[in-house]
């Protein structure tokens, strides 16, 4: 779905009109406000804020097709199979590899990110005409609410300054009767998180470059056997086996000006405050005994909390629920 198809989705964010298309710009038909679109890609924020995203998404090829598909499947609770024909949002999209897994699927996707990030995703998606993607601040969707489907959201809003109005205002784009799934990481055990806000103090007043330097030494680290999984438990590093993941990962970890870790009695929490029923805690992807024990200790640095409820029907009850 090129820029011209996902038009007729967008709404102004100040009067929740619809825009028209005047050569690179979008102009809401109502209050006049307009915003720039290039590269088939709507702008309604720059890539001031939450600049490092835009910095490793665009450079580092970390999508694979089966890898991708079994990791939303394990963070959304729901199979790519089953999302065929439903309005999918990808709330905090990236690099765009699971909205391509969900376009893939035969899912309608509108992907939204506040980075630059939007343009690798783009590419990524350029042979599907089923996806579009937005670059705007996920608390300010300039989307109609209560229009999907399906929205999910992975890894993305701890990285807000206030994680639950990112959480919130998401929350609003479901329609009744549809489903919400929701990642975030982890809170950890007190000495991991003291160690780990203090490390990052440092690095994410780094100079992006020296610390991509020091995210190498963390990829070359997370390659070696035994060594990648113990101490990634005192210090994170990612372990993934393909050596540009690792990096990129590591990065993804340090980089960001905010890094807010969660229970999932908080996240469970919010579903219900946010009026959502068959609020469910989803399984961790990995499995093993001694996996698990580890996690369920809170153990697993990088590990995440993650959450998946049906919008309550009742506010809306011409709506059917597509059972997904
Ligand atoms: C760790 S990445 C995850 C990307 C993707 N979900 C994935 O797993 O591949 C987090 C993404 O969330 C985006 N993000 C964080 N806060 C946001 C906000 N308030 N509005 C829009 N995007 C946001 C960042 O720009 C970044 O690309
Ligand atoms: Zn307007």
């Amino acid at each position: 779905m090129i820029f011209p198809a996902v038009l007729p989705s967008l709404r102004c964010v100040t009067c929740g009109s619809t825009f028209g298309f005047e050569t690179d710009r979008i102009v809401c038909q109502k209050c006049q406000l307009s915003y720039p679109v290039s590269g088939d890609i709507p702008r309604f924020t720059d890539d001031r804020h939450l600049a490092s995203f835009g910095r490793q998404w665009n450079k580092y090829e970390v999508a694979h097709d089966d890898e991708d598909r079994a990791t939303f499947q394990a963070k959304t609770g729901i199979a790519p199979g089953d999302l065929k024909g439903l309005r999918v949002l990808d709330a905090g999209c990236g690099g765009g590899r699971y909205s391509k897994v969900c376009a893939e699927a035969g899912a309608i996707v509108v992907g939204a990110d506040h980075s630059s990030a939007v343009e690798k995703a783009t590419q990524l998606c350029s042979h599907l005409s089923n996806v579009a993607f937005v670059q705007a601040d996920l608390k300010h969707l300039p989307l109609e609410p209560a229009s999907f489907d399906f929205v999910f959201s992975i890894g993305v809003m701890h990285h807000d300054a206030d994680t639950k109005s990112v959480f919130d205002a998401v929350a609003r784009m479901v329609r009744p009767g549809g489903r919400y799934s929701v990642w975030l990481y982890r809170r950890n055990q007190w000495w991991q998180e003291r160690l780990n806000d203090a490390l990052r103090n440092r690095t994410t007043r780094m100079d992006p470059t020296r610390l991509e330097r020091w995210c190498e030494w963390g990829g070359w680290l997370g390659g070696l056997p035994v060594i990648n999984k113990t101490l990634n438990k005192i210090v994170n590093f990612s372990a993934h086996p393909n050596r540009e993941n690792r990096i990129c990962d590591t990065f993804d970890w340090y980089a960001p000006q905010f890094q807010y870790h969660h229970t999932e009695a908080e996240l469970q929490s919010w579903f219900d405050s946010a009026g959502f029923n068959d609020v469910r805690v989803l399984p961790p992807e990995k499995q093993g005994q001694v996996y698990r024990w580890v996690y369920e200790q809170n153990l697993l640095i990088g590990s995440g909390v993650n959450v998946t409820g049906t919008r309550s029907t009742r506010t809306n009850s011409t709506v059917e629920n597509p059972g997904v």
